[in-house]
């Protein structure tokens, strides 16, 4: 567990509500929170992943509550925020992650889109996040400020051949984690944003996820790194984010891409033509 330099695991006595975080980035995260001495409160619509991630969380000495719940009905994000006050008496930081990863395969041009899974994108990606965010704050205030964190994408700065309801809705969020940063700063609110790139996933992945071998060489050849991403390398920016090293850190979006979006867009191709030291 890391600690700071008195010997305090970073986030001891922080209370935390992650959004979907069953599986993937949102699991690594509520681990990552946790370690670092934080309660967290797990919600997702994944009742049985949610609930086995939470365990695991808990057996390793970790503080963990899952909380099944759809981002999308604000009855239920305000009962997950409800459960945290009761459960720990406080809530410090938010992590909002949930996304509609299942309709991302379908997800084509614009032409091809249909208003049903636009819809369902907006309202599981950007509906949930804002939803997250409107009550989580009340809670926060009146504890004296907090962190909130967003995970956006690459997707919502650059055109993509596909992915344009995704890509939409992580816009959405970009703008969404400003004008929170910008509303609540002066009330000692935080909000920025993680933008990762390409994220390798090892162990628990809903069935049939995951890109093609040829597709994931390609993105790494965009890459300035010539490895993966891997959930915690955007968990553990989120728990820098969340605590008060990053005090002075607000209305940033935050991107995790090994380099993917730094440089120019002919790059890839000048690999093997124009090498340093060449
Ligand atoms: N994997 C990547 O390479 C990548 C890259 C950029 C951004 N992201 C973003 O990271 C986040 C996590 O993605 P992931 O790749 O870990 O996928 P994932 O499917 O493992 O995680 C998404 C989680 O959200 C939950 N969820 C989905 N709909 C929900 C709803 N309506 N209510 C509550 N929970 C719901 C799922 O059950 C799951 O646990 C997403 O916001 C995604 O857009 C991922």
């Amino acid at each position: 567990m890391p600690e700071t330099s008195s010997g305090t695991p970073p986030l001891a006595g922080r209370v935390a509500v992650v959004l979907g975080c069953a599986t993937g980035i949102g699991a690594a995260s509520a681990r990552g929170l946790a370690a670092r001495g934080a309660h967290v409160v797990m919600g997702d619509i994944d009742a049985e992943a949610v609930t086995r991630t939470a365990s695991r969380i808990v057996d390793g000495g970790g503080s963990a509550v899952p909380i099944a719940c759809d981002v999308q009905d604000e009855a239920q994000i305000a009962m997950v925020m409800q459960r945290a006050i009761e459960r720990f008496g406080r809530l410090d930081i938010l992590h909002n992650n949930a996304a509609a990863m299942h309709l991302v395969g379908e997800d084509k041009d614009v032409a091809s889109t249909s208003v049903a899974l636009w819809d369902e994108t907006l309202a599981v990606n950007v509906r949930g996040q804002m939803l997250g965010c409107k009550h989580a704050i009340p809670h926060m205030l009146a504890g004296g400020g907090g962190s909130i964190v967003n995970t956006s994408s690459l997707s919502g700065i650059a055109g993509e051949l596909t992915s344009t309801a995704y890509g939409a809705s992580k816009a959405a969020i970009n703008q969404l984690t400003r004008a929170v940063a910008t509303q609540y700063g002066r009330k000692g609110i935080r909000c920025n944003a993680v933008l990762p790139g390409l994220i390798r996933f090892e162990g628990e992945r809903p069935a049939g996820r995951g890109l093609p071998p040829a597709l994931r060489e390609t993105l790494i050849r965009h890459q300035l790194v010539p490895w993966a991403g891997r959930a915690d390398d955007v968990a553990n920016a989120v728990a820098f984010l969340a605590g008060d090293e990053a005090r002075f850190i607000t209305g940033h979006l935050l991107v995790i891409d090994g380099g993917m979006s730094a440089h120019q867009p002919f790059y890839a191709d000048m690999l093997g033509v124009m090498e340093p030291g060449t």
